[in-house]
């Protein structure tokens, strides 16, 4: 492994992955090869932009082209795969983009890997394929129950991983990992969204009856997670990455308003998600077994996060603008008027 493409990671979670691997491993080349879509921001990666093993590509993974090119040129030899939609309300809104990112984009990228000889390729994949889990906890060969397009489009991409490693002996590794936050987290999702909306003194719509229990992992844990799959993980394997630290949505909701010193009276209790699934679990105990485990717990990690949003106000403020209020409007003005009446 020397000359890494890591596709996706000008978003959240795999701008963290660039952000350590540059860092931590200074002889591999990582190559970020993004879409940029309304997710990808390349002010993520400014901590790494002048390091001399970093190396930006704007491509759609869908492309088959424009990846064979970033392959021929930064001769790679390991692809690790962040990019996806990844709001499941947006994929209820509309899942067009999913199945072109999720499942055909993966597809492609498997596809044209093959041909290329990439040695590993580790595809990046979530707790939600698992679908609703009422108790108990996932592992890694239970069967699939997605319940949102998203999830489903999840589950499809998993799906030809799956396939190019039995048919075609592809060296593959999936990670599923659980409910990520932490920095530089694009403000749709439940943590980044309510901590910048109470700073701004606005209503929290808190889904149903917010007793939905998510696994909460801070995402720098999540990036060991990964880091391990990649560098230990068995060839044809999945691996669950669980931040194993399950909270209902409104007990969070209460926690961060606490440390952020705002008033209970921001919580609006909102019509429900369709299809809103109650709660994910899962058993991390395979990867542990290959020596990873958390460094983080929610409480240290929620203090962080809320700290970071309170002091890096001019990285979401402008995010918040232009096609992001239109897509406001769309999810929460009918679901806040609901909740008035
Ligand atoms: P994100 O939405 O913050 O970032 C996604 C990135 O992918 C963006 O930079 C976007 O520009 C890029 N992208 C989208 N379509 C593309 C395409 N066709 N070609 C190239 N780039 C494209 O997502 P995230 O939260 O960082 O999630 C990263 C991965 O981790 C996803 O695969 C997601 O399913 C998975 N995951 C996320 C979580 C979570 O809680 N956020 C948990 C488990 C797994
Ligand atoms: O479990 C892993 C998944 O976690 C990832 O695969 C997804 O990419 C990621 O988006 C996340 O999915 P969730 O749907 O669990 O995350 P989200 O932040 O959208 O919502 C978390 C919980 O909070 C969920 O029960 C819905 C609820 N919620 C969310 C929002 C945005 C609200 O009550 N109100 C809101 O406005």
């Amino acid at each position: 492994m020397k000359n890494i493409l890591v596709t996706g990671a000008a978003g959240f979670i795999g701008s963290a992955f660039a952000r350590y691997m540059v860092k931590n491993y200074p002889h591999y080349n990582i190559v970020v090869y993004d879409k940029l879509t309304y997710a990808g921001n390349l002010e993520n990666l400014l901590p790494i932009s002048d390091e001399p093993n970093y190396r930006f590509v704007q491509g759609d993974i869908a492309d088959r082209n424009a990846v064979q090119r970033s392959f021929d040129e930064f001769q790679i030899d390991t692809v690790v795969n962040f990019a996806a939609e990844s709001h499941v309300d947006r994929s209820i809104l509309q899942a067009d983009a999913f199945i072109h990112t999720d499942v055909v984009g993966v597809y492609i990228l498997l596809d044209t890997a093959k041909a290329h000889g990439i040695e590993r390729i580790l595809h990046v994949s979530t707790d939600e394929v698992y679908g609703d889990i009422h108790s108990g906890f996932s592992v890694e060969t239970d069967g699939f129950a997605p319940n949102s397009p998203y999830a489903a489009s999840k589950a499809g991409g998993e799906m030809m991983v799956r396939a190019y490693h039995i048919t075609h002996g592809m060296n593959t590794v999936i990670t599923r990992g659980s409910n990520t936050y932490g920095p530089y987290q694009y403000p749709e999702k439940l943590l980044p969204f309510f901590i910048t909306e109470a700073i701004d003194e606005r209503k929290l719509p808190v889904y149903g009856d917010g007793r939905q229990v998510r696994d909460w992992l801070f995402v720098e844990d999540h990036v060991t997670g990964i880091d391990t799959a990649l560098h230990h993980g068995k060839a044809g394997e999945a691996y669950n990455i669980a931040g194993e630290d399950l909270h209902e949505n409104i007990e969070v909701t209460h926690r961060l308003l606490s440390l952020l010193g705002k008033s209970k009276d921001l919580i609006k209790h909102v019509p429900d998600r369709e299809g809103h699934d109650r709660r994910y679990a899962m058993n991390c105990d395979k990867l542990r077994g290959l020596g990873w485990k958390q460094q983080f717990n929610f409480t240290d990690g929620l203090e962080a996060t809320v700290n970071w949003y309170q002091n890096n106000l001019w990285w979401w403020r402008k995010i918040k603008t232009g096609d992001y209020l239109e897509y406001y409007r769309q999810q929460y003005a009918a679901r806040l008027a609901a909740a008035e009446e």
